[in-house]
Parts: C-alpha cells; sequence; structure tokens
C-alpha cells in the first residue's frame, strides 16, 4: 500500500500543553521525519488543528509529507454510525486543510459491536466509500484491546491494522495480531514502542505501561531490559525503538512527540547502532510476564 518509512510521529499529545504546541507541529512537518500520525478526538481536535495550523503557516504540506488520521466516536453521545464517521471525516479534512488523506482509521471502536461496524451504512461502510471515491488512500482498524483487534483483522476488510503498546521489549502480546494481518497483506503500523513512556529516559517508576498499572513481575523485567541496556551501554529508548524497527512484519513504528526536545532525541535513537549480540542477550533474559494491558 503507502510506501512507509520506518518511523512515524505520533501526535496524542499535541495540544495538550500550553503554549508552543504551533511550534512544535511546524517542527514536526519539517523534520526528517515524513509521516505524522493524528486522531480527530486528540486533544479534543486540538492535534488536528494544530497541525493544521502548521501546514496553513507553512504554505501548504511540505513536499513528500504525508499526514495519517482517524475517525472517532461522537464525543457526546458515544455514537459511532456511518453518518459519525462521514462527519469525523469532513472535520479532520476541514482542520488539516486537506482535501483527502492517504490514511483513515476506524478509531478506538469500544461503543459498537463488530458487526455493527460492519453492517450496510455503519461506520466501515463509510470508510470504504470515501476510499472508492479517492478521499481516502487506505483505510485500517486503530485500537488497543487485543482480541476486538484480531477480529477487525480478521474480516479483511482493511489496509491497516495499528496495535499499540502491545509489541515492545517487555510485551509480545501483539504477536497474534502481527501474524493475522501478515497472512492477510496488511500493512502495520506498532505504535507506542515506549510503552507510552516507561521504556524510555530514567524517570520510570510509578508510571504506567500501555495505560495501565504494571504488575511487581512485569515492573522486575522492565527492570531486568534496563541492567542490560546498561551492560551493554545502549539507551533504553534506542532499544525500545529498534526492537520494533527490527521487526520485519511492522511496516512503521509510531512515537509519541511531545517537545522539540523529544523530536530531536527520536532522530538520536533512530541512528544508534545497538550491536546484533544485544538482541540474543535480550532474548535470553526470557519470555516476558503478562503485560497490564488485555
Ligand atoms: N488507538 C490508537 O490509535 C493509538 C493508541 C496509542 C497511541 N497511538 C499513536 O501512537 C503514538 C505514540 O503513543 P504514545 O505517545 O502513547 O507512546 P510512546 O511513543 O511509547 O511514548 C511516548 C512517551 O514517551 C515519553 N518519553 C520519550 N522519551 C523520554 C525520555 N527520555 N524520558 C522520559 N519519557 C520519555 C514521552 O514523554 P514526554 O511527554 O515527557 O516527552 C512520551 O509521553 C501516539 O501519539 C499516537 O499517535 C495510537
Amino acid at each position: 500500500m503507502i510506501p512507509l518509512e520506518p518511523v512515524t510521529v505520533g501526535t496524542s499529545g499535541l495540544g495538550k500543553r500550553p503554549g508552543a504546541d504551533l511550534n512544535l507541529a511546524k517542527a514536526i512537518l519539517t523534520s526528517p521525519f515524513r509521516q505524522v500520525d493524528t486522531s480527530n478526538n486528540y486533544a479534543d481536535g486540538e492535534s488536528e488543528r494544530l497541525l493544521g495550523a502548521a501546514i496553513r503557516e507553512l504554505g501548504g504540506l511540505p513536499d513528500n509529507r504525508v499526514v495519517f488520521s482517524k475517525g472517532d466516536q461522537d464525543p457526546v453521545t458515544g455514537a459511532f454510525t456511518g453518518d459519525r464517521m462521514r462527519r469525523s471525516f469532513e472535520e479532520s479534512t476541514e482542520r488539516l486543510g486537506l482535501a483527502t488523506l492517504p490514511l483513515y482509521q476506524l478509531h478506538d471502536p469500544y461503543t459498537i459491536e463488530v458487526h455493527e461496524a460492519l453492517a450496510p451504512g455503519g461506520a466501515v461502510d463509510v470508510l470504504l466509500k470515501l476510499r472508492e471515491q479517492g478521499r481516502i488512500g487506505a483505510i485500517g482498524i486503530a485500537a488497543g484491546r487485543r482480541e476486538l483487534v484480531e477480529e477487525y483483522v480478521k474480516t479483511g476488510v482493511f489496509d491497516v491494522v495499528l496495535t499499540h503498546n502491545r509489541y515492545t521489549v517487555v510485551d509480545r502480546s501483539a504477536e497474534r495480531i502481527l501474524e493475522l494481518a501478515t497472512q492477510r497483506g496488511m500493512t502495520v503500523f506498532n505504535a507506542a514502542p515506549f510503552g507510552s513512556g516507561i521504556l524510555a529516559g530514567d524517570n520510570f517508576r510509578g508510571r504506567t505501561y500501555g495505560y495501565s498499572e504494571p504488575s511487581p513481575e512485569f515492573l522486575a523485567h522492565v527492570d531486568r531490559f534496563r541492567a542490560l541496556c546498561a551492560e551493554w551501554g545502549v539507551e533504553p529508548a534506542a532499544a525500545a525503538l529498534h526492537f520494533s524497527l527490527r521487526e520485519p512484519r511492522i511496516h512503521t513504528t509510531v512515537v509519541g512527540v511531545n517537545s522539540v526536545d523529544r523530536l530531536r532525541e527520536l532522530e538520536a535513537h533512530q541512528r544508534a547502532v545497538i550491536d546484533v549480540e544485544f538482541w540474543s542477550a535480550l532474548e535470553a533474559l526470557g519470555a516476558p510476564p503478562a503485560p497490564p494491558t488485555d
């Protein structure tokens, strides 16, 4: 499908902090990273609005850049009907100032059953029509809950699947998703390689993994991973990123960037060279314990 580069910048945090977010949006759109991931509901629409404002200030989307977005349920009623999907798409394209999008995904469809999403006139039907009309290049399913994502993948309807916080240095629970998607020739986005932060930086105590409280066993495994990084002189964030980058079934890795400094760090993490023996040592730590996510 869409030709992809290994790293996509995630913008779920864009617009959540007061101040310099327009500068951050511009920095993202002029950075070495060509792909940006957003969604209709990130920061109540601010993520798309700021990206749209940055695109306008830059005089249009800079060459070769792509913005991927997602359709969300009605923020007030939770409805995720076909009508809502159409409105979501119109809102996204208007905020971004882009008439077409290379990818639009069904995002966190937790208020409806799979059969409702796929019913004639339902949310997925609208995505298919928009793709037919050429307003969307590809359609995807982007969500957390593993079994639900597997069910959507098995429908064979989507071009893309985005899994998050479930295929990291300390977690392989998206293994089946990767397997099912690969069998169907789908494109795989692996988001949140830092488990939303616990695997990057130094201050990780007290942080969640994939928005959930980790068990002592899970934290002990994070400690073992970090000790291994110290032993090999590897930055934990670089190892966490490269773990995803080196997996052939993953086409792009989506990393959340909340500041210009983190954007620069991401470039350095991508450039990091990690001894191939490090990965054997990581395997030798044994299978990770059950993650706090599903
Ligand atoms: N359902 C979905 O479709 C879905 C769900 C989840 C994610 N996503 C996408 O994937 C993207 C990535 O997810 P994510 O941002 O939750 O997870 P992530 O990429 O695993 O982690 C990003 C977090 O790591 C932290 N971090 C990075 N370097 C650090 C360091 N040196 N020290 C301490 N903390 C550090 C950042 O904290 P700071 O804030 O301090 O910089 C940031 O909050 C999202 O932006 C979104 O685009 C999609």
